[in-house]
């Protein structure tokens, strides 16, 4: 059987295949070229051409060639139909498969490095697709394709993560100074929780290297993982704290050396800086172990992370 035959089969069956498929997403079979499409769809052909894709079709690229027809699918059977909304074209509409969306977008952008991890993403498991975020017709962002500016374009699905970033203590997101993107790709990462970075503490340390140290007498929870004792989003405890001060110390630590209320004995309250001193001053315990994150101080202190 020569080659065409074979495409004529593949095409014959799979027209009789197509009616069965999801609706909305079938396209024709046949390619017509841009100026087909331009003379029924004049306002979106000229808005295109104001696009990212519009203005950045280098010629030799599918873009110059296919033009709307990239994405959309070949539309011969659409044009001479007259057109219409599901009449043999590829369109992005809801009901159509996020699969079948994200691969027409995939077939430029796979080897795009923001997309390397794409298919190990959350969004793409819970079937979110390149169009949720991005619209190549009406973008509000431009440069980026993008609905809607973050964090607003985030928001619109993670309702929770709105009402943390506008609790007492905060990640100044809402303010501008910084982005859902900075900390998170949302096109997937290597590691979990769409985080850029390898480890959540080498996240944090891009913005506050000064807690990376090396201090002589580090604190082991901060190595560890700063989430030990921060949330990252918003807090109603100061300075992002999971817990307030001193039930965070508490967590880890035993009451034994410092009473932390009047209702234990006076004379437990060990060492030579802190001997006789009020007990209720004790449950500020940052007064004094104020290098929480780590000390370099002589050895005596330091170590105990005192002033
Ligand atoms: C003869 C006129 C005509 C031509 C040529 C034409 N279209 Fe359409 N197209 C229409 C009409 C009419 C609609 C329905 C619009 C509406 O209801 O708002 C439509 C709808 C669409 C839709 C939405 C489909 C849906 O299911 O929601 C897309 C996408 C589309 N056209 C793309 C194209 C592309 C790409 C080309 C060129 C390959 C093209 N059209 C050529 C008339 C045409
Ligand atoms: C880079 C991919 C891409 C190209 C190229 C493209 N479109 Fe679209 N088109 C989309 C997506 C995605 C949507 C869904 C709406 C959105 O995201 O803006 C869409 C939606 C549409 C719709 C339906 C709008 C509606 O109201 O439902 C029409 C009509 C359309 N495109 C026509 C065209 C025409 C005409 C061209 C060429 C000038 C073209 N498109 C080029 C991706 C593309
Ligand atoms: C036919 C190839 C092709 C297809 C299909 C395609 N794009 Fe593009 N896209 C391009 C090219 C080329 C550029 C410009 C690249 C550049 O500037 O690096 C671009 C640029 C972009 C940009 C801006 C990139 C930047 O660096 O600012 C975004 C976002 C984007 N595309 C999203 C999409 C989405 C979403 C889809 C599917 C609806 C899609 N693209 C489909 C070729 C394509
Ligand atoms: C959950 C929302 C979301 C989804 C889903 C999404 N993107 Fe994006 N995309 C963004 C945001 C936000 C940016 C802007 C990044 C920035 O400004 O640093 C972006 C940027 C891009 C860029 C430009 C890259 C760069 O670094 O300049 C391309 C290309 C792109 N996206 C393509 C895609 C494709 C293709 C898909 C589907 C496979 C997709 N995106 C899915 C939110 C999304
Ligand atoms: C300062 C860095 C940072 C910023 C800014 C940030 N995130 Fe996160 N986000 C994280 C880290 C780190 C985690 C992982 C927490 C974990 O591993 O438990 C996370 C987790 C998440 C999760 C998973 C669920 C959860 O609550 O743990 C979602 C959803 C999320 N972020 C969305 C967003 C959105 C939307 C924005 C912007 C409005 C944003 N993040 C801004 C660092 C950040
Ligand atoms: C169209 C809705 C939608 C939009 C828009 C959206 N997300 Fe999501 N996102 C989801 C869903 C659904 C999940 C999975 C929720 C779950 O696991 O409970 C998710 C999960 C996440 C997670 C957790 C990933 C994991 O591995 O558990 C992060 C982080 C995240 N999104 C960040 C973002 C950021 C940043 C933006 C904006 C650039 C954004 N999302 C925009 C729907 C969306
Ligand atoms: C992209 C940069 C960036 C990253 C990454 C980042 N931060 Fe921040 N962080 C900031 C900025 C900006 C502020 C506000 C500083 C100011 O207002 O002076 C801030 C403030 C804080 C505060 C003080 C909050 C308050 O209420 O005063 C804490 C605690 C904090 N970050 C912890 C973390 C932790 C933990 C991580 C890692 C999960 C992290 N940050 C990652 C930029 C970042
Ligand atoms: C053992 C608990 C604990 C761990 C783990 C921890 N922190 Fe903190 N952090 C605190 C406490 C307590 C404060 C409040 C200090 C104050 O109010 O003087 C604080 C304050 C901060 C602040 C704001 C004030 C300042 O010192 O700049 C930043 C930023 C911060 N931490 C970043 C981090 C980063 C980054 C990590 C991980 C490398 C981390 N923290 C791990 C307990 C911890
Ligand atoms: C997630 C658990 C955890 C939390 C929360 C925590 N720590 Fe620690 N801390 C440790 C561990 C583990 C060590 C190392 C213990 C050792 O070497 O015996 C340590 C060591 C110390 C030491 C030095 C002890 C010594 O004998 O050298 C001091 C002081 C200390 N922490 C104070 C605090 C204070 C104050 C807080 C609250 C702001 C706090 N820690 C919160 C786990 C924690
Ligand atoms: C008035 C100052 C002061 C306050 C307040 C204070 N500490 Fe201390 N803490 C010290 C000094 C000084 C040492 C070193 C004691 C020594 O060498 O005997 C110490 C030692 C420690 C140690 C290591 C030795 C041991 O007893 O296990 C831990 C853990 C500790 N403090 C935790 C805390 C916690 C948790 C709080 C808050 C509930 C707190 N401290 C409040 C001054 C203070």
């Amino acid at each position: 059987m020569g080659k065409r035959a074979l495409i004529f089969l593949s095409v014959f069956f799979l027209s009789i295949l197509i009616p069965f498929g999801q609706k909305g997403a079938k396209g024709g079979t046949d390619y017509v070229g841009t100026e087909s499409c331009k003379g029924c769809h004049e306002d979106t052909y000229k808005g295109f051409l104001k696009s990212v894709h519009g203005k950045k079709a280098i010629s030799g690229s599918p873009m110059n060639r296919e033009g709307c027809e990239a994405c959309h699918g070949p539309g011969a059977q659409h044009a001479e139909k007259g057109g219409g909304r599901g009449v043999d074209i590829f369109a992005f509409g809801k009901k159509v498969d996020a699969k079948e969306k994200t691969a027409k977008c995939l077939a430029c952008h796979g080897e795009s490095k923001p997309l390397v991890f794409w298919d190990m993403s959350r969004h793409r498991s819970v079937q979110v697709s390149c169009d949720h975020c991005h619209s190549v017709h009406s973008a509000a962002v431009k440069e980026k394709n993008l609905r809607a500016r973050e964090p607003d374009l985030c928001y619109s699905c993670h309702r929770d993560i709105r009402v943390k970033a506008n609790k007492q203590s905060r990640h100044p997101i809402n303010e501008g100074k910084i982005r859902c993107n900075d900390c998170h790709n949302p096109h997937g990462a290597f590691s979990t929780k769409l985080v850029k970075a390898d480890s959540v503490n080498e996240l944090c340390y891009r913005c506050h290297s000064e807690k990376r140290g090396p201090f002589m007498w580090p604190h082991p929870p901060v190595e560890e993982n700063c989430l030990n004792c921060h949330v990252t989003h918003g807090s109603n405890h100061s300075k992002l704290l999971t817990h307030k001060v001193p039930q965070l110390c508490q967590s880890c630590h035993n009451w034994r050396g410092h009473p932390g209320t009047i209702y234990t004995g006076f004379e437990t309250f060990q060492g030579t800086a802190t001997a006789g001193k009020n007990r209720m001053f004790a449950r500020s315990c940052l007064n004094c172990h104020s290098n929480i994150h780590g000390s370099n101080g002589p050895s005596a202190r330091g170590k105990t992370f005192v002033r």
